[in-house]
């Protein structure tokens, strides 16, 4: 498997795959997730093998201690030390197989090179159990209704 950076024909697969895992959560739109894309480039990739898309991630410079609303385009000057992890999704094909370790490994290893002190994220779907095993911990606070039932805002430290 390889980490490819995201290009504009690559945006199609990314919207397949998303609509592919996210049951239950209503989907983004292309304007929104490539928003992310637009303000981080080095921290949004893809993982292929041959031609198939195995998985995503995307994300972005932030500022605030609270992630930044759904559905909506990122608002001007919020960029900061912060490296929010707005989104990874693996194919359901390709479940299982070390993709979504493999591309946080990577992301880890591109944040800190880039100086971000700490990569945040919001879990979904019970992922819980595998941010924890990315090295990820909870932190008590709440997050906005609109991530859904049993959302966990969670972070990894990089340097202090
Ligand atoms: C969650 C997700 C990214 C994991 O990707 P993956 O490629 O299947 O994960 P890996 O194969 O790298 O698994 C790494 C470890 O985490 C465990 N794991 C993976 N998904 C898990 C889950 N949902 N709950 C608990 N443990 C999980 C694996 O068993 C493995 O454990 P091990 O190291 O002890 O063997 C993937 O299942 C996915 O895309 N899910 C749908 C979208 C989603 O919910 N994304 C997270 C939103 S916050």
């Amino acid at each position: 498997m390889s980490i490819e950076p995201i290009v504009e024909s690559t945006w199609s697969e990314i919207l397949r795959l998303q609509a592919e895992v996210y049951l239950f959560v209503k989907p983004e739109s292309i304007e929104v997730l490539k928003d992310k894309w637009f303000r981080s480039p080095r921290c949004c990739f893809i993982c292929r093998e041959g031609e198939q898309l195995m998985g995503y991630l995307l994300a972005h410079s932030w500022n605030n201690d609270s992630p930044p609303k759904l559905f909506q385009t990122l608002p001007r000057g919020t960029e900061g030390p912060i490296l929010f992890l707005h989104d990874l999704a693996v194919s359901n094909s390709s479940f299982g197989k070390g993709v979504g370790s493999t591309m946080i490994t990577h992301l880890v290893r591109v944040a800190t090179l880039s100086g971000y002190k700490q990569i945040r994220l919001v879990s979904i779907q019970n992922s819980m159990l595998f941010w924890q095993k990315q090295g990820f911990t909870p932190v008590e606070q709440e997050v906005c209704k609109s991530y859904g039932e049993g959302a966990q805002l969670m972070q990894r430290v990089l340097w202090m």
